[in-house]
């Protein structure tokens, strides 16, 4: 660990970014939260009020250069992303910036290009990835302990109503990227991807079904795998009774994530097989999980400041990102144009590589 505290700052002091300045005091003895950025100057001075943060700003780019932080932690809406980490790269930091981390492969590449130029990092969070339930059965699918993996079901059924649309960047193309898929089950269609591995072919349908919206409130998909995994993928944010499931069957044994909303831990997975099977004491011994760590801000930020001490690319970054941001690309480009899209197939010179929701014509505007 390095002898001094990281310079730490925010952009966005909305929603999320009580979370970071929490997973921030949570590492306290290894980073300094010492700035907040926010174009609406009241909110940032309230969020610096509550969390002791000594400065505030209403541009990034001016905090930037007055405060050359070490790490910056983005947390303003997703058509602002990849702007934003990249500029901050460029000033010497490292980022954290929220999920989705950029609206297209386009921006996913300036990304990378960014990382490149500058010897710097852009993680995304994916809380999801970093709770010990999700380590421990991951480690278990690497040795194969409980067969092959053969269908899995990875639902989300939220609740999003009119107080959540009022704030108006979340029901547009533009600012939010898209509704249910990009927004609310990316965090466990990211995660069911991490443990899952390469997808093959994808087969979606989104629609607009209540409120006065542009973005999409209910999205379904089929999708085979590289190694003919069956997987079925639900959003919703149209449930009443909210849950996050994850339903993995293998060939001994069903290990289920369910009950939990935002997060998990340990208490929210189960492993059983069928009555009669010769893996009864096998699945309680797969069941028998490590000490509990959440999946939570915390948890990732800690991963993110041990990549930073030893000058590694955290987790979350890269290569490890950008299949996500391609297989929510390819959701979209299914769903609208209602035929199969194979990995791969989204290069640089199809329209759908310039933005993953494909509202092209948002790009033609800003070109006019
Ligand atoms: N990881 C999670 O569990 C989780 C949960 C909720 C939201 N999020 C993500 O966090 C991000 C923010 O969501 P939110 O709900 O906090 O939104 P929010 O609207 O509550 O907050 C966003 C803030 O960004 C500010 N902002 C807008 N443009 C800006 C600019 N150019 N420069 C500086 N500040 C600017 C706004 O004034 C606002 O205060 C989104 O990408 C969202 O998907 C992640």
């Amino acid at each position: 660990m390095r002898e001094s505290r990281y310079k730490a700052a925010i952009i966005g002091t909305g929603g999320i970014s009580k979370a970071h300045a929490g997973a921030l005091a949570a590492h306290a003895d290894r980073v300094e939260l010492v700035a907040a950025v926010d174009i609406d100057g009241d909110r940032a001075r309230d969020f610096a009020d509550q969390h002791g943060v000594p400065q505030t700003f209403t541009d990034p780019e001016v905090m930037l250069a007055r405060v050359q932080p070490d790490i910056v932690h983005v947390c303003t809406p997703p058509g602002l992303h990849a702007e934003q980490s990249v500029a901050a790269m460029e000033a010497g930091a490292w980022v954290l910036c929220e999920k989705p981390l950029c609206a297209s492969l386009a921006e996913m590449d300036r990304i990378e290009a960014g990382e490149a130029a500058t010897g710097n990092y852009t993680s995304s969070v994916f809380q999801w990835r970093f709770g010990s339930g999700g380590r421990h059965l991951k480690e278990l699918m690497r040795k194969e302990a409980m067969g092959r993996l053969l269908v899995a079901n990875v639902l989300t059924t939220w609740y999003r109503g009119d107080p959540y649309f009022a704030v108006r960047w979340r029901s547009t193309w533009k600012a939010a990227v898209g509704g249910c898929t990009v927004v609310h089950g990316i965090h466990i269609m990211d995660f069911a991807l991490w443990l899952i591995g390469e997808w093959r072919e994808i087969r979606a349908m989104m629609a607009t079904l209540a409120h006065d919206i542009e973005v999409e409130n209910v999205s379904m998909a089929s999708v085979r795998f590289e190694d003919g995994v069956m997987a079925s993928f639900s959003n919703s944010i149209l449930s009443p009774r909210q849950e996050s499931v994850l339903r993995l069957d293998f060939a001994d044994a069903t290990v289920e994530m369910t009950r939990n909303i935002y997060t998990y831990g340990n208490q929210d997975w189960s492993y059983s097989t069928w009555e009669g099977s010769p893996h009864a004491d096998a699945v309680k011994e797969w069941g028998s999980l490590p000490p509990n760590v959440p999946a939570s801000h915390v948890t990732q930020v800690g991963s993110f400041l041990d990549s930073r001490d030893r000058n590694e690319r955290p987790e979350v970054s890269g290569a490890d990102i950008r299949g996500t941001i391609e297989f929510l690309t390819a959701f979209y480009k299914s769903a609208v144009e209602g035929r199969p899209v194979h990995r791969g197939e989204i290069r640089p010179g199809d329209p759908w590589y310039r933005l993953m929701n494909g509202q092209f014509q948002l790009l033609d505007e800003a070109a006019a």
